[in-house]
């Protein structure tokens, strides 16, 4: 782990992956031992790691499989199915499962074409539709907080997407934990601090089979293209990823983008023209235009 300047074995890395992981859950307030967890598992390396770390510390977890229905070609999620289902019962826990096209009437791509009229791929229906049940199963069966197995590579990732076009709104709402609200269950992502290698290592250490195929429909995603750049990024400067992720948590804990919760409070009319600026007064145009006026006599006795 260069960016850690540490090397470990077998041994004392999977101890040190939950170490960490405790250290974050405690750090950011995520839950505890009295807490009822549902972590969301895809079938994927980050997701059945999570849950293994989960009850490695002692932790309540059930786990929530949502059966999306994309089976074109590599079966994805009759694959993703299995090796959920497979986890639990070698670990005797218990796996809730919400097959999409039982409860809604049709799978995941049908769904999407219905929504885009046979347009674009399915992904941020998907997205959606797996937000919505997560917070349903959440609340209806009385889970205190859902745990999701995103890691730093999918935290910077999204981080620089919205970055990139200064999406304030979404970067207020972007951390480790997000408090329950408004019907919503509590979100924690008490992996967002591992590199997606670290997890991979961790999965394959631990001998957890998970599914190496990433959703067909990921392909040429920008989420994907984001994680090309920052590994570029990483592979010249290792750290790079963990710093801009970590220096955003502390910018925005410092207020850094509080004003724009409530742009009442700090943008009133100009004096002048009326529009909205945050200096005292004139804006900075009408401040200007005054500039310009009194130096006129001056200009025209040249
Ligand atoms: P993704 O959006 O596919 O990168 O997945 C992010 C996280 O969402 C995973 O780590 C899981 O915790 C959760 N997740 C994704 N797909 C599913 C699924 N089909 N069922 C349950 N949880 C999922
Ligand atoms: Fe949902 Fe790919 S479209 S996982
Ligand atoms: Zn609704």
């Amino acid at each position: 782990m260069r960016q850690h300047k540490l090397a470990l074995c077998k041994e004392h890395y999977l101890e040190w992956v939950p170490e960490q992981t405790e250290r974050f859950i405690r750090k950011y307030g995520m839950f505890g031992h009295d807490d009822k967890i549902l972590v969301a598992v895809s079938g994927g390396k980050d997701s059945l790691s999570l849950w293994d770390i989960l009850v490695r510390l002692g932790y309540q977890a059930d786990g929530l499989y949502i059966g999306l229905g994309i089976d074109a070609g590599i079966g994805y999620s009759s694959e993703s199915h299995r090796l959920a289902e497979k986890f639990a019962n070698d670990h005797n826990l218990k796996l809730q499962v919400v097959d999409i096209e039982k409860e809604y009437g049709q799978p995941i791509p049908v769904l999407a074409q219905i929504s885009h009229r046979g347009h674009g791929k399915p992904c941020a229906v998907c997205g959606l539709t797996k937000r919505h049940v997560m917070n349903r199963i959440a609340r209806d069966l009385g889970y205190d907080v859902l745990a999701t197995g995103h890691n730093l590579d999918d935290e910077a990732a999204v981080l620089f997407g919205n970055t990139l076009s200064w999406s304030v709104e979404y970067l207020l709402r972007q951390g480790p934990v997000l408090p329950s609200a408004d019907g919503l269950a509590r979100k924690a992502k008490p992996l967002c601090r591992l590199y997606e290698r670290e997890m991979t290592a961790y999965a394959i250490l631990r001998g957890i089979e998970y599914i190496y195929e990433e959703c067909p429909f990921a392909e040429g995603s920008t989420s994907i293209y984001y994680k090309e750049v920052l590994n570029r990024l990483e592979n010249d400067r290792p750290g790079a990823k963990l710093t801009f992720y970590l220096r955003f948590l502390e910018a925005r804990q410092t207020g850094l983008f509080a004003e724009s919760k409530e742009p009442a409070d700090y943008l009133h009319p100009c004096s002048n023209c009326g529009q909205a600026t945050s200096a005292p007064g004139l804006c900075s145009f009408c401040r200007l235009i005054e500039k310009v006026a009194d130096q006129a006599p001056l200009v025209s006795n040249l």
